[in-house]
C-alpha cells in the first residue's frame, strides 16, 4: 500500500509524471450525471471481452439500451490502427442502418479501455496497448481522430463523438448515476483498473478549467503497478512465465497478477508444474492440461462455486481437460490452488482500493464495480469486504456496488452529460 501509494502521487504530479509507472491520467470527466440528462445517445465499447456498439435511450431515471456485439478477430487485434478503426466504423455503420438511426447525428460515447494521455474530453493519445491488443500506428496517435478519419473515409454515417473515456470511468458514472456517494470505479475483468475522484489541486498535470466540483476524476491505470520491479518481492515463477509469454512483456505486472485474462493460465501453470513433479494426477498429465491458455479462467468460478468438499464442476472440468484419472485429493488441491490465485488477485485490488479509501480520507464511498472475475466468481466479493476492512481507515463507510454495463451505460451518460454541459452553455 505504501509503495502504491508513493506510484500514485508520482502519477499525479507534474514534476514526476513522466516518468512514473503508475499513470493516473485526468479523465476530462468532472460532472457526474444529475438525473436529468435525457435523450438518444450512441457507445462503442472497445477493450473487454467484447466489442459493441450500443443505442442508448435516456428519459428521466429510465434507460433503454438495444446493443449488438461484434467480434474482432485475432488478426485485427494484431494488425494495423487503420484496419482496426475501419472495422470499428464498419460494426458502428452496420448497427446504424439496422437501427434506423443512420441519418440522426447522434451523440457518441466511446468507452476505450486503454492507457489514454487526454487533452480533452474528446482528445486522448494512446500511451500502450494492454490485454489481448498490439496494432501499429496507434501507439502516441488521438484514437478519436483516427476514429473519426475512419467514419469519413466510408462516408456513410454521421455522428458526434461526444466523449472518449476509459471503462473505470464509466463504471464510476453508471454507479454514481443511482448512487451519488460512488467516487471510486474499478474493473475486475479482463484486465484491472481503477479510477477515482481527486481534488483537483492534487492533479497536477490536469490543464483545463475546472467547472465548478474542484474534483478531477483520475484514471489511475493501475495495471502497470511493478513494471519497474515494485511488486517483484510477491511475484512468483508462474508470474514471470505468463509476463514472458504475453504479448506485452515487462508490462501491466500488476493486472498480471489480478485479471481474467490471466488468472486461469496462472491456475494452469502451477497445475502443470506439480503434476510433472508427481503431486498430482498420479504425475500423469494430459495434452490439454499442458496446453497454453487451456484452463480458462470461468473454470477458476466454476470450480470455487462447488460447496466446499462437494466436485461436481471440478470433475466435469477434469473430464474436459482428459483428466479423467484426477483422484479425490486432486479435486482438492486443484481447488486450493484456484483458490490461492483468486485469494490473491482479491486481496492485490483490495489493498489498491484501500490506499485510495484513505488518500481521498471522505467518510461515506461507493466503489462500483465491472468485470467478469468480480461478477461471477462466487467468493470475490466477500474477499474484497474482509480485505478492505482489514486495511482501510476504520472510520471510512465503503461498500461496493455491482455496475450495470458501465462500459455501455456509462459512455452514453458521459455523453449525455456532455451534450448537457454544451447546451447549458449556450445561451
Ligand atoms: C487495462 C487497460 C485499462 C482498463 C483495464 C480494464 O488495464 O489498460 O485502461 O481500464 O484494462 O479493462
Amino acid at each position: 500500500m505504501e509503495v502504491f501509494l508513493d506510484n500514485v502521487n508520482k502519477g499525479l504530479k507534474k514534476q514526476t509524471h513522466s516518468e512514473s509507472i503508475v499513470k493516473c491520467f485526468p479523465t476530462y470527466v468532472q460532472d457526474l450525471p444529475n438525473g436529468t440528462e435525457t435523450g438518444k445517445f450512441l457507445a462503442l465499447d472497445l477493450g473487454g471481452t467484447n466489442f459493441r456498439v450500443l443505442l442508448i435511450e435516456l428519459s428521466h431515471e429510465h434507460f433503454e439500451m438495444k446493443s449488438k456485439i461484434f467480434a474482432i478477430p485475432q488478426h485485427i487485434m494484431l494488425g494495423s490502427g487503420e484496419q482496426l478503426f475501419d472495422h470499428i466504423a464498419e460494426c458502428l455503420a452496420i448497427f446504424v442502418k439496422e437501427e434506423k438511426v443512420a441519418d440522426q447525428r447522434l451523440p457518441l460515447g466511446f468507452t476505450f479501455s486503454f492507457p489514454l494521455s487526454q487533452k480533452g474530453l474528446t482528445i486522448g493519445y494512446l500511451e500502450r496497448w494492454t490485454k489481448g491488443f498490439n496494432c501499429s500506428n496507434v501507439v502516441g496517435n488521438d484514437v478519436v481522430q483516427m476514429l473519426n478519419e475512419a467514419i469519413d473515409r466510408r462516408g456513410d454515417v454521421e455522428i458526434e463523438i461526444c466523449a472518449i473515456l476509459n471503462d473505470t470511468t464509466g463504471t464510476l458514472m453508471s454507479c454514481a448515476w443511482k448512487n451519488r456517494s460512488t467516487r471510486i470505479g474499478l474493473i475486475v475483468g479482463t484486465g484491472s483498473n481503477t479510477c477515482y475522484v481527486e481534488k483537483q489541486e492534487n492533479a497536477e498535470t490536469w490543464n483545463d478549467v475546472n467547472m465548478g466540483s474542484g474534483n478531477v476524476l483520475i484514471n489511475s491505470e493501475w495495471g502497470a503497478f511493478g513494471d519497474d520491479g515494485a511488486l517483484d518481492f510477491v511475484r512468483t515463477e508462474y508470474d514471470e512465465d505468463i509476463d514472458r509469454n504475453s504479448v506485452n512483456p515487462t508490462k501491466q505486472k500488476h493486472e498480471k497478477m489480478i485479471s481474467g485474462m490471466y488468472m486461469g493460465e496462472l491456475v494452469r501453470l502451477a497445475l502443470e508444474r506439480f503434476t510433472k513433479e508427481g503431486l498430482l494426477f498420479g504425475g500423469k498429465g494430459s495434452d490439454m492440461l499442458f496446453e497454453r491458455g487451456r484452463f480458462y479462467t470461468k473454470y477458476v468460478s466454476e470450480i470455487e462455486s462447488d460447496a466446499p468438499g462437494v466436485f461436481n464442476n471440478l470433475r466435469e472440468i477434469c473430464e474436459e481437460l482428459g483428466l479423467k484419472h484426477a483422484t479425490e485429493q486432486d479435486y482438492i488441491n486443484i481447488r486450493y490452488i484456484c483458490e490461492c490465485i483468486s485469494r490473491r488477485s482479491a486481496h492485490l485490488v483490495s489493498a489498491g482500493l484501500a490506499t485510495l479509501l484513505n488518500k481521498m480520507g471522505e467518510k461515506k464511498v461507493t466503489i462500483g464495480i465491472d468485470g467478469s472475475v468480480y461478477r461471477f466468481h462466487p467468493h470475490f466479493h466477500n474477499l474484497m469486504m474482509e480485505k478492505i476492512k482489514e486495511l482501510a481507515d476504520p472510520s471510512i463507510e465503503f461498500d461496493l456496488m455491482l455496475s450495470e454495463d458501465g462500459s455501455g451505460r456509462g459512455a452514453a451518460l458521459v455523453a449525455a452529460v456532455a451534450a448537457r454541459l454544451q447546451k447549458e452553455k449556450k445561451p
